[in-house]
């Protein structure tokens, strides 16, 4: 579909229902055309995030590697199936031996199975069956997007389940404060049942949010648009139609596996079993020390910017002075990058900092 076919009344409708954000109505995409309208904006501006987390990924120096059980992708509520083509495409088809798709909706899953097949000739790409999502047979990578506020409780109880089978997740919401610290609850508990947090944490602590006096805090990011869609004349029209701020992106993400620390065997059958285990070709990334995550976006006014900062000591609200580092100042005002550091402080004061690079 292009801008000139869209059927702008269904994604009038589409905005009613995403707005509502009940977890009531069962499915709501009622034609094919809802969905190419839906991936071509709604989804698009999806894209941009998962974008951003898969550069976070690579800047965390995480990727599905050699791992075989990382080669199966399974994507759950996969609506026009944006979030895996995003993974797919970032890490390469070559990365992968089969895509899984699940959705509530048959005209969803249709749409994302010929979608993805259309992109990448080469996969294998499938539907879940209800035995596959009832079965306890290790899920490789599990992909979640924008499902959140569309769970009714027993529902969300089957995807917790389904989430326990996985080797790795890639889990992105929308930035809200309800959303996001849903979305934190089930790090907590996929933390507790032996996933590793690979980001946007840089510790494995209990998340900070939680702690009291927190409450009013939650974890979130900002993606950055292309810059061309601002002299777009489509997105503009989007835009205003759809009452959504284009330069705004805010999301919620986590990232986790169960990737093994090296020389620990298996457990079990890595075919059968729900086991952890590093495989030989697995590239086993260790924490970096020290690394921060700034919450949002920094604040900046004349004398000094400010940002609410997570480490592993929790937590909290740094200030750079402007003469103190200049060009540090005006790189966190500027940076298209996700903003993950390592500060040299005294107290709440930013000396100097150093964005983690790219390791290739
Ligand atoms: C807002 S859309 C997001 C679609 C896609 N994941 C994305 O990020 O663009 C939510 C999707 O979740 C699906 N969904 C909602 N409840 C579901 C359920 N209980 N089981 C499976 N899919 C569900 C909807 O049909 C819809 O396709």
């Amino acid at each position: 579909m292009t801008w000139s076919d869209l059927d702008w009344n269904a994604l009038d409708r589409l905005r009613e229902r995403f707005l509502r954000g009940t977890a009531d109505s069962g499915a709501y995409w009622e034609t094919a055309d809802d969905l190419a309208a839906y991936d071509l904006t709604f989804g698009e501006r999806i894209g941009w995030k998962w974008d951003h987390v898969l550069r976070e990924l690579r800047l965390r120096g995480w990727q599905p590697g050699g791992r075989r059980r990382l080669k199966t992708v399974l994507d759950w509520g996969c609506g026009s199936g944006v979030a895996s083509r995003r993974v797919v495409e970032f890490f390469g088809p070559e990365s992968f031996e089969s895509l899984t798709v699940w959705d509530h909706s048959p005209l969803a899953a249709d749409f994302a199975t010929e979608a993805t097949r259309r992109a990448f000739p080469k996969l294998d790409v499938s539907q879940a069956t209800p035995g596959f999502l009832s079965a306890i047979e290790v899920v490789g990578l599990l992909v979640v997007s924008h499902v959140l506020n569309e769970l009714p409780p027993e529902e969300l109880d089957a995807l917790r389940l389904l989430a326990k089978r996985a080797e790795a997740i890639l889990w992105v919401e929308p930035g809200t404060h309800e959303i996001s610290r849903k979305l934190g609850t089930l790090r907590e508990e996929l933390r507790a049942s032996g996933f590793r947090v690979l980001a946007p944490c840089t510790h494995e602590n209990e998340c900070p949010m939680f702690a009291i006096g927190n409450e009013r805090h939650w974890c979130h990011f900002f993606a950055p648009p292309p810059s061309e869609i601002f002299a777009d004349s489509n997105w503009v029209k989007f835009g205003h139609r759809a009452g959504i701020d284009l330069r705004s992106l805010p999301y919620a993400f986590i990232a986790l596996d169960r990737q093994a620390l090296p020389g620990v065997a298996p457990e079990s059958d890595p075919a059968q079993g729900m086991s952890p285990a590093a495989e030989p070709g697995d590239e086993v990334t260790e924490p970096l020390p020290d690394l921060s995550r700034i919450i949002g976006r920094p604040e900046h006014f004349k004398p000094y910017a400010r940002w609410l900062n997570c480490d592993a000591a929790g937590l909290t609200e740094l200030e750079l002075p402007t003469r103190s580092d200049p060009g540090l100042y005006k790189q966190l005002e500027r940076t298209k990058a996700p903003l993950v550091y390592r500060w040299r402080r005294d107290g709440h004061k930013v000396l100097a900092g150093q964005p983690v690079a790219e390791s290739g």
